[in-house]
């Protein structure tokens, strides 16, 4: 069921970008969400975390753990949608190996300099970030084995569209490994209006 939506979309997109902009360029705040190397450690992250420069998980900012439905196996493709400063997708990077390759998507242009350059830090080949909306994939159909996310599509009013881009570019038989927040209850119309509640 499409969710009705009363603010102006382009409006909340451009307050993410701040929020996250802050997120990748001042890693030492304090934001209304936990951040950082010690949270992905409470979240009991894998082993590939240690070997993630601080440039990532400094900024990381994931809801969960997506690592605890499985691990990759060598060689899959896999797509990181809304990568952030990129520690997902260099965790993924160790373990599809360089048979494997990893593209990680975000909006936002802060981010994405972020997540270059921890992959540059960490000499990885396998991986790459892309400037991209996750409602409009720039993909083929069934270009990759797996795709992964960390508190995106919460952000995102337009799920269905997510959803539908997710699976025109996953494999026949591939894997969606997501971590988000979601309600319980419905959510009065002026929470809906609400941008803050949206950007955190
Ligand atoms: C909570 S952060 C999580 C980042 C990363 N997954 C992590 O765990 O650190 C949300 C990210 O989603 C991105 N984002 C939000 N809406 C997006 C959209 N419609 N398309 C692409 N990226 C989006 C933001 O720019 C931000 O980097």
């Amino acid at each position: 069921m499409a969710v009705e939506v009363e603010i102006d979309v382009q409006v909340l997109k451009s307050e993410i970008k701040k929020t996250y902009a802050s997120v990748s360029q001042e890693p030492e705040k304090d934001f209304i969400f936990p951040t950082g190397r010690p949270w992905a450690e409470d979240l009991g992250y894998p082993a590939e975390l240690a070997n993630v420069p601080e440039t990532a998980v400094g900024s990381f900012a994931g809801v969960a753990n997506p690592w605890q439905l499985g691990r990759l196996a060598p060689g899959e493709r896999v797509l990181d949608l809304g990568s952030g400063a990129g520690t997902d997708s260099l965790i993924a990077a160790q373990m599809v190996g360089e048979q494997g390759h990893v593209t990680g998507i975000d909006m936002t242009p802060e981010m994405l300099t972020k997540a270059r350059g921890a992959a540059a830090e960490m000499e990885v080949g396998n991986v790459e970030f892309v400037e991209s909306e996750a409602e409009q994939l720039p993909f083929p159909e069934a270009s990759f084995h797996v795709v992964i996310s960390n508190g995106v599509i919460d952000l995102i009013p337009d799920k269905e569209a997510v959803f539908a881009e997710i699976f025109r570019v996953l494999t026949p038989g591939g894997r969606i490994q997501i971590a988000d927040v979601t309600i319980q209850n419905p959510v009065s119309a002026e929470g809906r209006r609400n941008i803050d509640l949206w950007t955190g």
